[in-house]
């Protein structure tokens, strides 16, 4: 990849700054834990992963420029800074999933000292990045076997290196398979209202140089229609125990318009996604954004002044309508709350 979603630069933490791309290749550095967050909430860095490892950063940014005297201060400062990383965005598990991952080190702070944890904590952060990118390069590995010669790929909002570390998952599979020497096509879908695919997934994958077309989410079943599209691959932001997953909007359409169509629809996702404590997908948090993406467009209103919109982020696409899950671990295929289960047991 020519460019870095997120680094840890000792004092501050960098982020590449995606809502201005693909016009403008800009950077935030955040200097504290608060505009971690901030830029977490303005969707400055997005994609379940990324958030994740911009959490963790967070706080270890936080930890270390922290100047409590006694290890109590430190301990409820740094809770402080989990809770406020805990809050910026709610669907992505694997946002909790890091900050979980935190919390531990923190907790270990009674028996190794105050500066001995703050190291800890950097450790942890960066350990958390690099074993993402590890677990990208292994779900490319094991998906890129589904993508053959000549295919169409459809795929929705962004699930790649710009949504992680590094590499991606879904865009993971398609770098994988394209260094194999496979030739075939990927569509992106726009994902309204923030565009990612149109703005994030084109860019990448423009970069790569593998060809790409984007299509408005509408156009979808009708490519499907015309045999155009051979495979479906989205990324995830938190699977239930049963396989339920919530990805962005439009993702739930694309899984009805697949099986109607016979394609088969893949997810994928690293195992920090998966929330086995909740049975089903209804119990997914769903983020709902400012109705402004969807009455505005790039600051210009494009519905009558007043009128009622609905945003919600993400939606929730039922089990039975995906084929399998890739994972670091392989493919994951029916009955999903099984294999689920064997997997985190020897995780
Ligand atoms: O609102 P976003 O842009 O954070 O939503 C991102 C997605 O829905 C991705 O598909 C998902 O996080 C998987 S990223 C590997």
């Amino acid at each position: 990849m020519k460019f870095k979603t997120i680094e840890w630069r000792g004092d501050r933490v960098r982020i590449l700054d995606q809502r201005r791309l693909p016009q403008k290749v800009r950077y935030v550095d955040c200097q504290n834990a608060s505009s971690v967050a901030k830029a977490i909430r303005t969707m400055a860095i997005r994609g379940a992963p990324a958030i994740g490892v911009a959490a963790a950063m967070g706080i270890a940014l936080a930890a270390i420029k922290d100047q409590s005297k006694n290890s109590l201060n430190f301990i409820q400062s740094t809770e402080k800074v989990c809770r406020e990383m805990r809050q910026t965005r709610p669907t992505a598990v694997n946002l909790f999933w890091a900050v979980d991952r935190m919390q531990r080190i923190l907790d270990q702070v009674h028996t190794q000292g105050v500066e001995k944890t703050k190291a800890k904590l950097v450790k942890e952060a960066l350990r958390i990045y690099k074993e993402d990118v590890e677990v990208n390069r292994k779900i490319g590995a094991y998906g890129k076997r589904l993508i053959k010669n000549g295919d169409g790929v459809l795929t929705h909002c962004n699930a790649g290196a710009l949504a992680t570390a590094g590499y991606g998952t879904a865009l993971g599979v398609i770098y994988a398979a394209w260094a194999e020497g496979k030739k075939f096509h990927v569509f992106s879908d726009e994902t309204r209202p923030q565009l990612q695919g149109a703005r994030l997934t084109a860019w990448e994958l423009f970069q790569e140089k593998i060809p790409v077309t984007v299509i408005t989410d509408n156009m979808a079943g009708w490519l499907m229609k015309e045999g155009k599209i051979n495979l479906v691959l989205v990324g995830a932001d938190r699977i239930a125990r049963n396989g339920d997953t919530a990805n962005k909007i439009g993702t739930y359409s694309l899984a009805v318009l697949s099986k109607y169509h016979g394609i088969p629809f893949y997810v994928v996702a690293p195992t920090s996604t998966l929330d086995l404590t909740l049975t089903s997908g209804r119990d997914i948090p769903i983020e709902e954004r400012d109705i402004k993406e969807v009455t505005h467009f790039r600051g210009c209103p494009v519905t009558p002044k007043g009128v009622k919109a609905y945003n919600p982020a993400f939606d929730v696409t039922p089990h039975a309508l995906i084929h399998a899950i890739i994972t670091e671990k392989g493919l994951i295929r029916k009955p999903f709350e099984k294999e689920l289960k064997k997997l985190i047991e020897d995780r």
